[in-house]
């Protein structure tokens, strides 16, 4: 099939940049993202570039080069899908908050909803690309939609599992270590192919059947939280040893057979996908009763609540056991460096534990606005707005965040952290003056030296 027009549904974190690069890499062919968020499409189309909805390195001058071009952001769905021989569906799949499976499976509706808008409105053969992160046999359902439609229109479905970290998307896009295609129809798996390769070699393209693609998915998000989940479990351990975490990941990591990458120890993960994902493998297997399998990737999620439980404990233990009444200063509130985006963030649930021991919270995040905090806080359903509007200070500026704290808790690694005079903001808190890093960004001795109670995770 000779594509020339692509329409991808879900203008989001992993929709907008992917069709960004595809469209910078592939001149000749046109591409439309659209939303049923109006506000998102028009900040897409906003002329002023640091209006963009997403933040990632890159993407405002991949925007800049290609929007109007051949890039488009609408809101007219119905036409984009009519226009186009393939479409990407990357709406997003979050974990269901009601009924079968609530707090474990992936809530399909907006998948489905776009499968029958597609079914709906399509006059031509398409290829429905799966771009959002979904459990195995989803394709399945999306078959059975589009195959019963009245007319006879053919519909070839592809998985094309999306692999970009947000802060890197744009890096890991232009450079991936694989872009995988799972499908049956060679004719629509060699179609996109052909995209991916104007700027990806062949070798880098894997072919497989629908439904590996779409578990290897799922498994290379259960692997990379398994390592994070693995080094934070060391961390406790060398805690109560003597053992410096940091040390022990360095001598693990050069090992070739395990790596030196994802052994940082942490506050603990975050991201719209690690929970998301194994949490979807957990309700899988025990669906099929593979209840050894289930538990097995289950621990890895427990694991991560009590690295973040164990977090705001210390904290509070270390001042003294109470934090009523004092300022603590939490800087970044992302789930990593170099994005907005604050789903599952860890800074999330410490807050949350804080408040609930009546702390005064300030936060300042470079990236993050105040209204995103308070809704995040407001999401828990903890306590109500007014009350979390109260107990919670944002601020534009770090130094306005940390005066007269009490303690200081590093929930986001964004390296202007680094670069800020930190006896300047010595002399602005209360004394003892407490550091908890959570991300091991500041050096312990120099901390140290400065007058601080420095903490580390794994120190
Ligand atoms: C992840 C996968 O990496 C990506 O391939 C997939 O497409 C989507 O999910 P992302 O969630 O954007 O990407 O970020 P990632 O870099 O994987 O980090 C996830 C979380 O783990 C972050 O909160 C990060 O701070 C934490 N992390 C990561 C650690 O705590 N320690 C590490 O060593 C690495
Ligand atoms: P992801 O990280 O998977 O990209 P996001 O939440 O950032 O997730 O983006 C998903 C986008 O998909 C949102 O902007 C949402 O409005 C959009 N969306 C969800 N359902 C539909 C639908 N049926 N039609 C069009 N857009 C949709």
């Amino acid at each position: 099939m000779l594509v020339k027009s692509i329409c991808c549904i879900g203008a989001g974190y992993v929709g907008g940049p992917t069709m960004a690069v595809i469209a910078k890499n592939n001149p000749n062919l046109k591409i439309t993202i659209v939303d049923i968020n109006s506000e998102r499409i028009a900040a897409w189309n906003d002329s002023n570039l640091s209006k963009l909805p997403i933040y990632e390195p890159g993407l405002a001058d991949i925007v800049k080069e290609t929007r109007n071009k051949n890039l488009f952001f609408s809101t007219d769905i119905n036409s984009a899908i009519d226009e186009s021989e393939m479409i990407f569906i990357s709406v997003n799949t979050p974990t269901k908050t009601y009924g079968k499976g609530k707090g474990m499976a992936a809530d399909l509706k907006y998948i489905e909803l776009c499968a029958r808008n597609i079914a709906d409105v399509a006059k031509t053969d398409k290829i429905v690309v799966e771009k959002s992160t979904l459990p195995v046999r989803t394709a399945e359902a999306i078959k059975s939609i589009l195959h019963n439609t009245e007319n006879d229109i053919k519909f070839h479905i592809l998985s094309n599992p999306e692999f970009l970290a947000e802060g890197t998307a744009v890096e890991d896009l232009l450079n991936p270590d694989r872009v995988l295609i799972g499908g049956e129809s060679e004719m629509a798996i060699e179609s996109l192919a052909e995209i991916y390769g104007t700027w990806v070699t062949q070798e880098k393209i894997l072919r497989t059947n629908l439904w590996s693609s779409e578990l290897s998915k799922l498994t290379a998000n259960a692997f990379l939280a398994q390592r994070v989940s693995s080094i934070n479990a060391i961390s406790e351990l060398c805690e109560q040893t003597g053992a410096n975490v940091n040390e022990v990941a360095k001598a693990i990591g050069m090992d070739t057979r395990i790596g030196s990458k994802f052994l940082n120890a942490s506050v603990g993960f975050g991201g719209s996908c690690f929970q998301k994902d194994i949490l979807n493998l957990v309700y899988i297997a025990r669906t099929y009763n593979l209840n050894e399998v289930a538990d097995y990737w289950e621990q890895v999620i427990i694991m991560n609540d009590h690295q973040k439980r164990r977090f705001s404990d210390q904290l509070i233990k270390t001042l003294y056991n109470t934090v009523s009444g004092k300022k603590i200063a939490l800087l970044g509130w992302a789930f990593k460096k170099d994005t907005n985006d604050t789903r599952e963030s860890a800074a999330i649930y410490v807050a949350d534990h804080l408040l609930n021991e009546q702390a005064n919270l300030s936060v300042y995040d470079p990236k993050v606005p105040e209204n995103k905090i308070l809704s995040d806080l407001n999401y828990l359903d903890t306590r109500t707005e007014e009350e979390n509007k109260n107990g919670i200070l944002c601020t534009s500026s770090p130094y306005d965040a940390i005066k007269d704290a009490h303690a200081i808790a590093i929930m986001t690694e964004w390296d202007e952290f680094k670069a800020y005079d930190w006896e300047k903001i010595y002399k602005q808190m209360k004394k003892p003056a407490f550091i908890f890093d959570g991300r091991s960004l500041l050096n312990k001795d120099k901390m140290n030296a400065i007058g601080f109670n420095y903490y580390s995770i794994g120190q």
